[in-house]
């Protein structure tokens, strides 16, 4: 017989089998009945080889064109099954919408990124914007600009961390306070100034409150005619909203900076009932950041009159009034990277931030 009879014949009962196969099994044995090795195409096929090769050639064209023919009609086959057999399963079984859904790990944000959150929120709203600057710094930008001379102790080396002497004599530092991006600020863009400056700052310290690296949240103001009243009112808005006590009684300590004149240390009331420190009145004071009027001398150095200019700052310590705030006793936990301290002491990230909350109450 001629190969394209053959080939007919074949197309004619496979192609119609193929259409009617009424299941995945069913289809499968129909593809290893023609297409298997010892399948109906493949032996037409291996029986090319006693053929004269112009003969063999032609009946191969024919032949292969078969076996593509049909190779597509059964995956069409089984892609149309396939579907039938999901439907069918779909309107059997139904879908099960009581089904537990798949767990989910939620992310929690970090105490520290919470409290930089409110702080933002509560300086943005007294018209306060965010200014940066880098970690390693100047000695000059973290010290001498900052009226604090060599010899001063908050440039010996139990405190800072220092990097090797350069060529020229320079000792860079990583920045052991927030205050060298005053002086950034200062000579890098003419007043006023009304900044909250967040960030990393180092000290060589390690113990249940103290860590290597830690973080500060520093404020400058500078405009005419700023006084120690704008300093005070701004410090006690500012600590009432972000313990959520209304009347929290704040006490403005005489203190010292090098950069600052006069200085002040801000402590908040508190009390202490069976070892839980509650805050607002009673019988104890707990420090919380140091404040004065821009030293005139600070402002010298970074080009200003301060005839014409005065000024504040404060520096508050972000890690340590989480803590005080969210009841957290050891510091050393916040910079751990343990997960299950993060699930205790984290926040949702979908919940309205606490300051909202308790602002609205
Ligand atoms: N820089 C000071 C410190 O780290 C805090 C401070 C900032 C004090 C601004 C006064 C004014 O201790």
């Amino acid at each position: 017989m001629e190969a394209k009879q053959l080939s007919d014949q074949v197309r004619v009962e496979f192609l119609n089998a193929i259409e009617s196969a009424s299941d995945l099994a069913a289809l499968e044995k129909l593809r290893i009945s023609v297409l298997g090795k010892k399948g109906r195409l493949s032996e037409l096929m291996r029986a090319l080889g006693s053929l004269e090769p112009k003969q063999r050639q032609a009946a191969g064209m024919v032949f292969n064109l078969l076996k593509t023919e049909l190779t597509e009609a059964i995956t069409a086959r089984r892609v149309a099954l396939d579907s039938e057999q999901l439907l069918a399963d779909l309107s059997e079984q139904g879908m099960d919408v009581t089904a537990p859904a798949r767990p989910e790990q939620a992310g929690t944000v970090h105490p520290v990124s919470q409290v930089l959150d409110e702080l933002t929120e509560i300086f943005a709203d007294m018209g306060f914007v965010v200014a940066e600057g880098p970690d390693i710094e100047t000695e000059f930008n973290n010290f001498t600009a900052l009226n604090i001379p060599p010899e001063h102790p908050a440039r010996q080396m139990h405190d800072t961390f220092y990097f090797r002497e350069k060529k020229d004599g320079a000792r860079p530092v990583l920045r052991t306070h927030t205050s060298p991006v005053q002086i950034r600020t200062m000579t890098s863009e003419s007043p006023p100034h009304r900044i909250i400056i967040p960030g990393r700052t180092y000290r060589h310290d390690y113990d249940i409150t103290h860590t290597p690296m830690f973080h500060q949240l520093e404020g400058l103001v500078i405009d005419r005619d700023i006084h120690m009243g704008h300093l005070k009112g701004c410090l006690i808005d500012f600590a009432r909203l972000f313990f959520e006590v209304e009347d929290l009684p704040l006490r403005f300590r005489p203190s010292y900076f090098p950069f600052t004149e006069p200085s002040a240390e801000v402590d908040i009331g508190c009390s202490i009932k069976d070892g839980v420190r509650h805050i607002g009145a009673g019988e104890e004071w707990m420090e919380i950041l140091g404040c004065g009027m821009v030293n005139p001398r600070v402002l010298q150095n970074c080009g200003l009159d301060p005839s014409e200019w005065q000024g504040f700052a404060f520096g508050v310590g972000i890690d340590r009034i989480a803590m005080l705030k969210y009841g957290i006793r050891d510091l050393r936990g916040f910079f751990d990277c343990d997960l299950r301290w993060l699930k205790n002491y984290g926040f949702s990230a979908l919940d309205l931030p606490t300051l909202g909350q308790g602002l609205s109450r």
